[in-house]
């Protein structure tokens, strides 16, 4: 996780232009923060606890500097305090380095070093980074001891280091994300393009093991395996600033649940050549499996009944971070599709490369085109869904759901038929993300703002649904939700039903109604106060929230009743929905 910022340039104001970068990456990481600088040969640091979108331009008076870093923090190694936030100094304060990923090996790093009299002040793995470059400075050139001390990491990093006597800033990367935005004498570093968006649309993208170096108004790369300088691309990004800012709503999470509006056309308007390419490959592959972590893991889950449904094809499913344990199965015939919106996710990665290692074709159904995931993916399927900044996700889980249901249509001969499907659904969602929509979920966002626990059932496509209903409600109500399988119900999870336990029934016009209406009646029989999502009231319900019926893409409509509650019980109950406790974006760790 974590936000990188780094700037060097004409610019005189370098620090508080870092923060400003920053804060346009804390939805990466939001529990403490940092700056360092350079100013009259000295570095300079600046570091807080708490969130730097609290942080105004009159609480800390910056010297004047050109050069800066800065990070925003998600904790792995070390508590959240001050001490453990980045930017880290080597031991003999010349080196000052910030860091995004995990350095595996460091405790082994740690102990050599201490050895060699080294002392730390932070449990984080970052700070022994800064150590082993000094290290090799004692006997080599600052890029140098970068090159060698990176070698020496296993794991996954993004780092930027600066030095005391050097006026350069020297970037690296492996497996977490660094792009450079390419102004007029100046350059950014950023673990993501809407942090220097409204600079420049240049941007370069650092590959692994790639490094870069800034100085004197000049840019060169490096590829550390190969040893040699690289020549890289400038490529102009089509993004704009708005997209990537709140506007005039109150929260990322509400904008992007209204943006549904437009992204779910944007994901359906996809190159038929490559929906067919997808299709075959399916048709073709011995065994295809699913992959995705949370919400894309709950999307990719939904991926499995839309194919036995519409395709008649058995596609297996695992997260992220259990696919691993089904590498024996794996063969060059193998087709491994990765569901993601960041394309960074560690445990997505990681799979990824497992399965590149045993010749299995990887296709991406991605929406940052520019992820580590789109770039080492055979095929790449875009959500198009533009930047998403609140760390529950919303507008990509629909795209990516689209893409699926376009995919499974197009393995059964039925492309334009699942794009009318979809087309037909996208049209439908003004009458549900409209101001009378969302009155009628807050009075029930009201009713059972204060419950302890509430529980969500599905059945078929809809039991994923379920799932990711539940995470949405987690992640930013804090509320204990949990979804199930409509008919597991009665095998355990309904003792937990007591009076007026909250529990919403996603009932679609399918095969799965009476059943699923079944499983809601043995729920009122003890108790349950029954929400219902569903296109017609019925008798059971106590509340019912009505959905357009939208035939194989109620997973899509029926999530969306579930964004706006998850959001609105957010706001009831006083939480920060677009930086949930504990939770970051885009998680770049296993
Ligand atoms: C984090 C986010 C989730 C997201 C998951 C996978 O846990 O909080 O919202 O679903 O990562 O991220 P990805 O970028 O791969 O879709």
């Amino acid at each position: 996780m974590c936000g990188i910022f780094a700037y060097s340039g004409p610019r005189n104001n370098a620090p508080l232009l870092v923060v400003e970068g920053l804060k346009c990456l804390e939805y990466r990481g939001y529990d403490s923060w940092g700056v360092a600088y350079q100013a009259k040969g000295d570095i300079k640091i600046y570091k807080k606890v708490g969130k730097i979108g609290d942080f105004k331009a009159k609480d800390h008076k910056f010297e004047t500097s050109s050069l800066a870093i800065g990070h925003s923090r998600w904790a792995t190694h070390g508590g959240v305090n001050r001490v453990n936030a980045h930017p880290h100094f080597s031991e003999n304060k010349e080196i000052v380095l910030v860091h995004n990923g995990i350095f595996e090996n460091y405790l082994d790093t740690k102990k050599f070093l201490e050895k060699k009299g080294h002392k730390f002040i932070s449990k984080t793995d970052t700070e022994v980074i800064a150590h082993l470059i000094e290290e090799h400075a004692k006997t080599h050139s600052f890029e140098d001891s970068v090159k060698m001390a990176i070698k020496e990491i296993e794991g996954r990093y993004a780092i930027v280091v600066i030095k005391e006597d050097e006026n350069k800033i020297i970037a690296a990367r492996k497996g977490s994300p660094l792009i450079i935005g390419v102004g007029k004498n100046e350059f950014f570093i950023a673990s993501d393009i809407p942090a220097f968006l409204k600079y420049t649309n240049k941007v370069i993208y650092l590959d692994d093991n790639q490094i870069c170096t800034v100085e004197n108004k000049k840019i060169s790369f490096f590829d550390n395996i190969k040893e040699e300088e690289v020549k890289k691309r400038i490529i102009e990004i089509e993004w704009d600033i708005e997209s990537a800012e709140k506007g005039e709503h109150p929260h990322f999470m509400i904008k992007e649940i209204i943006e549904q509006k437009d992204t779910l056309n944007r994901a359906i308007n996809q190159d038929p050549k490559v929906i067919e390419q997808v299709a075959k490959e399916i048709k073709k592959a011995f065994g295809t499996y699913f992959i995705g972590c949370g919400t894309a893991g709950k999307v990719a889950l939904v991926g499995e009944y839309l194919f036995a449904k519409i395709s008649k094809k058995h596609i297996n499913f695992a997260f992220g971070s259990e696919f691993p344990y089904h590498r024996q199965f794996l063969t060059n015939k193998t087709l491994l599709i990765a569901v993601s919106q960041s394309g960074e996710t560690a445990d997505t990665l990681e799979a990824i490369e497992i399965a590149k290692e045993k010749g299995v074709k990887i296709v991406s159904i991605v929406n940052v085109e520019s992820s580590t995931m789109a770039r080492i993916s055979d095929i790449v399927i875009p959500l198009k869904a533009g930047p998403e900044k609140a760390v529950a996700s919303t507008k990509a889980t629909t795209s990516q759901l689209a893409i699926l249901t376009l995919l499974a249509y197009a393995c059964n001969g039925g492309i334009l038929e699942g794009k009318h499907l979809l087309i037909n659904a996208a049209s439908q969602i003004n009458d549900m993300i409209n101001p009378r929509y969302e009155d009628h979920i807050m009075k029930l966002a009201r009713k059972i703002k204060n419950v302890e626990s509430m529980y969500i059932i599905g059945r078929g496509m809809n039991y994923p649904i379920a799932l990711e209903a539940a995470i949405k409600l987690q992640e930013v109500s804090y509320i204990h939700a949990e979804g199930f399988a409509g008919g597991e119900l009665k095998h355990g999870p309904i003792a937990l039903i007591s009076k007026d336990t909250p529990v919403i029934a996603l009932v679609a016009n399918d095969d799965c109604k009476n059943e699923i209406i079944s499983n809601a009646t043995e729920v009122k029989a003890r108790g349950g106060y029954i929400i219902g999502v569903s296109p017609e009231n019925h008798e059971v319900f106590d509340y019912w929230i009505r959905v357009p019926d939208a035939g194989n893409a109620s997973p899509i409509l029926n999530i969306i009743p579930i964004q706006i509650l998850a959001y609105q019980l957010a706001v009831l109950r006083k939480n920060n929905p677009d930086m949930p406790r504990n939770l970051a974006k885009s998680v770049t760790v296993k």
